[in-house]
């Protein structure tokens, strides 16, 4: 007799937050993957700020004004989003779900939200923007040793249609994640970073592979350290730009100084980000970096934070304090991982109905309507 239970079908209707879907997601996965996902580094306490800050901040409603007609709709750097929303780089998609970053891809079309596409994803930038219909993809890079890979990568995602690049500058080394060093972290043999293994030179193919293979499985810094350099500084934000002629956000800043810096060398964003707490532990939370940032640079370009955004009222309270956007990475991996294409199309519906109805009950009809004065103190 067959004692085994079938797994119950996914149903994402009974998914009524966005956190339901980390138990979900976890259960589904094994330990390397779900800890790959869910580290912080170190202690893990700018993993918790993140969240929490978000949480801490209160919100004064408007009253008597008519909110019958809303409009959540936007444009960041030029791409159109049916929310003030785009999903962050995360490396690995095909670890959630084997369809990986495709079924993301097709969720995002589906809700009309736009991707950020890590460059280690597991799913080749050119597949990723087939599947992404009528939503812009933005391409994430890292720089490493070798400069002009960065380059080579940026111009098969301008090719393959991307219409932004996002660097991401808060990497110089890896943040020390103790989970995956415990796991002794490594790569199914299935899965490869393909966006750095294909850039149609066989050493380049070599130098990818030889990233990740005969390592000894000590976690993300030996699987990884190759596609970053401690070297990196202002001076390759500036070779990148004169480079480049599609526009350039700089992901994973904090400080003021630091944005104006990125927007003078003619970045024309930047993500406030701690890179959800997996690099410098100790770093402040997002939504506590957020406002001088906003301040210093959101007249001039935009402006997104990422970093524990989980609730629709997370991202109107990004907006609140002047940002154009806010974006979310594990959110995305737990839907991927729950019920693939449908688990992200849930997770994001559920992020845009939230906000439309924390529009509505803060009193604001607009997005412009959402000011610093909604928030207390
Ligand atoms: C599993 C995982 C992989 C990530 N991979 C990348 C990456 O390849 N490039 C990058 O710039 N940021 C990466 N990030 C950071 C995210 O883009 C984002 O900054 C952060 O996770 C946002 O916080 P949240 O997960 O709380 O939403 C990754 C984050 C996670 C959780």
């Amino acid at each position: 007799m067959n004692t085994q239970v079938p797994a119950p079908a996914f149903d994402p209707k009974q998914f009524l937050r966005v956190e339901e879907f980390e138990t979900a997601a976890y259960a589904r996965m094994t330990k390397m993957a779900s800890d790959y996902f869910r580290s912080g580094a170190w202690d893990e306490h700018t993993l918790r700020w993140n969240v929490e800050a978000w949480q801490a901040i209160r919100i004064f409603h408007r009253a008597m004004i008519d909110v019958s007609q809303r409009s959540t709709a936007t444009t960041l750097l030029g791409s159109r989003s049916a929310f003030p929303f785009i999903i962050a780089p995360a490396a690995l998609h095909k670890l959630a779900c084997p369809e990986g970053e495709l079924a993301t891809a097709r969720a995002a079309s589906r809700r009309s939200v736009p991707l950020i596409l890590s460059s280690l994803s597991s799913t080749g930038v050119e597949e990723v923007c087939r599947a992404a219909k009528d939503v812009d993809v933005w391409m994430q890079l890292y720089i490493g040793k070798e400069r002009s890979h960065v380059l080579d990568l940026a111009a098969r995602a301008q090719e393959a249609g991307c219409t932004a690049l996002v660097l991401t500058v808060d990497a110089p080394v890896w943040g020390v994640r103790e989970r995956d060093i415990r796991n002794g972290f490594c790569l199914p043999a299935e899965i490869e970073v393909v966006n750095l293994m294909r850039s149609g030179r066989a050493g380049d193919v070599h130098a990818a592979k030889g990233g990740l293979s005969g390592h000894s499985g000590a976690g993300i810094a030996e699987a990884f350290g190759w596609t970053i350099d401690a070297s990196l500084s202002w001076k390759d934000l500036d070779w990148l730009v004169s480079k480049q002629s599609l526009p350039i956000m700089v992901k994973g800043i904090c400080r003021s100084d630091d944005a104006e810096r990125a927007v003078d060398a003619g970045a024309r964003g930047v993500l406030v980000s701690n890179h959800g707490g997996r690099q410098l532990d100790g770093a402040p939370a997002t939504a506590d970096s957020l406002e001088a940032v906003a301040d210093a640079v959101r007249d001039r370009a935009c402006v997104i934070v990422d970093g524990g955004i989980r609730r629709g009222t997370d991202v109107l309270r990004a907006l609140a304090l002047g940002a154009h956007g806010a974006s979310a990475a594990r959110p995305i991996l737990w839907g991927l991982g729950a019920g693939g294409e449908e688990g992200v199309h849930r997770v994001l519906e559920l992020l845009q109905n939230e906000f439309d109805l924390a529009m509505a009950l803060a009193g604001c009809a607009s997005l412009s309507e959402i000011t610093a004065d909604l928030l207390v103190g």
